[in-house]
Parts: C-alpha cells; sequence; structure tokens
C-alpha cells in the first residue's frame, strides 16, 4: 500500500459495512488505477459500480476489472441510478468538475449515499500549483469557486473542516495530501449524518 488514496481507504474500512456497495465516479481516467484497482485490493467483499463518461476509457477499464465491477458509461451529472444507494461515492473527477463536485453534495451525490456512508471527493488547496500542474484550471472557475467557498486560494485541513462546521448533512472526517503533484490537491472524506 503506498498512495494517499490507499491510506485513506485503509482508515475508513473499519468504519464501512463487511461488504460495502461503493460508486466510483471518473473511473477510467487512469484505467482504474488511482481508485478503482485499490478499492478493489482493500476491499475485496465490496460491490463497485464504476461511471465514466468516456467511451474508450470505459473499454479499456472492462477489460481490466470487469467482473467483478460493474462499469456505466455516462455523465455522472446526468445520469439516473434510480433508487440505487451506497456506502461510500468516490469523485475523482477532472478539476473543470470542482465547483459541480461540491455543489452536488446537496443534490445528487447527497441522495446516492446511505445515511452513514462516506464521500471521498479530490479538492485543490493551492491554486497557484494547481494552475501550474493543472492547466485546465486556469479558467477562473476554481478561483472563483476557492473564494467562494473558502475565502482563500492555499488551504489546510482545518479550512475545510471549518466549512463543514455548519453542515447539516456531512461530517468532516479527513483531508489528506494526494502528494502526488508538489501538495495542490487534497483527497477530503465526509461522512454523510442520520446513520445508526
Ligand atoms: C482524474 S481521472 C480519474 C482517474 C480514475 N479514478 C482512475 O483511477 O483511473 C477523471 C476522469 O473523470 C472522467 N469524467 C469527467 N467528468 C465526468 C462526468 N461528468 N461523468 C463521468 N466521468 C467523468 C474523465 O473522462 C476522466 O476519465
Amino acid at each position: 500500500m503506498n498512495s494517499p488514496f490507499e491510506y485513506l481507504i485503509a482508515e475508513l474500512k473499519p468504519m464501512l459495512p463487511a461488504a460495502p456497495k461503493i460508486l466510483d465516479v471518473g473511473a477510467g481516467g487512469f484505467c482504474g488505477e488511482k481508485t478503482t484497482i485499490p478499492l478493489l485490493n482493500i476491499l475485496p467483499d465490496s460491490e463497485i459500480v464504476a461511471i465514466e463518461k468516456n467511451g474508450v476509457r470505459c473499454i479499456l477499464l472492462r477489460g481490466k476489472v470487469s467482473p467483478p465491477v460493474r462499469v456505466i458509461q455516462d455523465d455522472y451529472f446526468l445520469h439516473d441510478f434510480g433508487r440505487e444507494q451506497f456506502d461510500l461515492v468516490v469523485l475523482d473527477l477532472d478539476f473543470q468538475c470542482l465547483p459541480d463536485v461540491f455543489a452536488s453534495l446537496s443534490g445528487k451525490t447527497e441522495s446516492l449515499v446511505n445515511p452513514g456512508g462516506f464521500v471521498i471527493y479530490l479538492n485543490i488547496c493551492n491554486l497557484e500549483l494547481a494552475n501550474h500542474f493543472y492547466p485546465g484550471t486556469k479558467d477562473g472557475r476554481i478561483e472563483e469557486f476557492m473564494k467562494r467557498v473558502y475565502w482563500k486560494t492555499i488551504l489546510e485541513p482545518a479550512d475545510v473542516r471549518a466549512v463543514f462546521a455548519q453542515s447539516a448533512t456531512w461530517e468532516f472526517i479527513t483531508a489528506k495530501n494526494k502528494g502526488e503533484t508538489q501538495n495542490c490537491t487534497h483527497w477530503i472524506a465526509l461522512r454523510k449524518k442520520g446513520g445508526v
């Protein structure tokens, strides 16, 4: 085990059901290497649904993890999951999606997580570095998002905790530095309130 995501999943494992139902969103970007395969390795009894909007990435991902992973080709924000709910939703989308990912915590994503279940999403914690390493963030949308939500563009875990302190829905669990590209991203883990 060696990535911050793997450490995070290992930390959440004792709080998850023995056979958790998991939704992995944007799963195909690195052919499942960053999230889907670590989830399978650390939670081998889990039931995993992976959704990815890019068709070629879906084919590659299916070749690698399906079965047991159910791979759906669609846009997460448009897909109808019916009444399905999950114990864990992992949102590892491109950074341009970050404002929508955050907004979905009081809409789509909230409705997909069981009470007591978890969501993990990837947040930018240093805008200047993110603009350097992820040129797709330069359109101003992420800067507007960070200033509106956090009032700053360099974040410590305490800043994220403070934003969720008033939330009726989500309890802040942890923010772990993703650690790969010069400390500009955090994995954020939240727990949905209302579980037993
Ligand atoms: C950073 S990569 C994810 C890497 C992935 N977790 C892995 O382990 O390989 C982001 C992926 O999200 C996908 N994506 C972006 N927006 C999406 C959306 N609205 N619905 C589904 N997938 C989306 C992109 O096509 C891209 O493959």
